[in-house]
């Protein structure tokens, strides 16, 4: 657990983000909130079809979600109060400064709702190509350099014991 001066408390954490109890997850989503793939799949499996139903809602209405940016769905059946859908960037297709917006604005979004605890996924870096490494230094600038208002807890879920041990180093020497 790292003590930040801005307040946060932030904690690594190698597993399944569906298992966390934060008042809201966030997902690594596309532009279409169609939720096919990995930690996007293992939401909707986990919290039920009301997430998909309500991001294809979203959709119809305001249309897809740009690169960067973030929308909200309620939770399903999981333990948290709401998905906090983030749109990464493809590796080498969309730019950096992408997912430093997608994690900001994930942040942002749950202080916007009031919110005490976020858990965060290593976004970009499955299926969207990104080095663990990359990701892991963006969002630890994201969340060093951010001004909390309602969040008091940010909690990293990494799947692998690879992605852990990268961001545990990264981590270590930047907070
Ligand atoms: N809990 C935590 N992390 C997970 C889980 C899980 N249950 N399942 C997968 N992950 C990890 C992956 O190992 C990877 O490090 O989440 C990270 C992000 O991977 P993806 O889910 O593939 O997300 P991304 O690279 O941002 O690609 C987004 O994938 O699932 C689709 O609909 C999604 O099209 C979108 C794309």
């Amino acid at each position: 657990m790292y003590k930040l001066k801005n307040g946060l408390s932030v904690e690594l954490i190698q597993g399944d983000i569906t298992e966390i109890e934060a008042d809201a997850i966030v997902n690594a989503a596309n532009s279409y909130l169609k939720h096919g793939g990995g930690v996007a799949y293992a939401i909707v499996k986990k919290g039920g079809y009301i997430i998909q139903k309500e991001s294809d809602e979203y959709v119809n209405k305001y249309g897809p979600v740009p690169v960067g940016e973030v929308a909200v769905t309620s939770a399903g059946k999981l333990k948290a109060k709401y998905i906090i859908h983030a749109v990464g960037p493809r590796y080498g297709i969309e730019g950096d400064d992408k997912l430093e917006s997608a994690i900001r604005k994930a942040l942002e979004k749950a202080d916007e709702l009031n919110l005490s605890s976020i858990a965060l996924p290593a976004i970009s870096t499955g299926i969207f190509g990104y080095p663990y490494e990359i990701c892991a230094s963006i969002m630890v600038n994201v969340i060093k350099s951010y001004k909390p208002k309602s969040i008091k807890k940010v909690i990293v879920v990494l799947y692998s014991n690879e992605a852990y041990q990268i961001f545990k180093r990264i981590f270590d020497e930047n907070l």
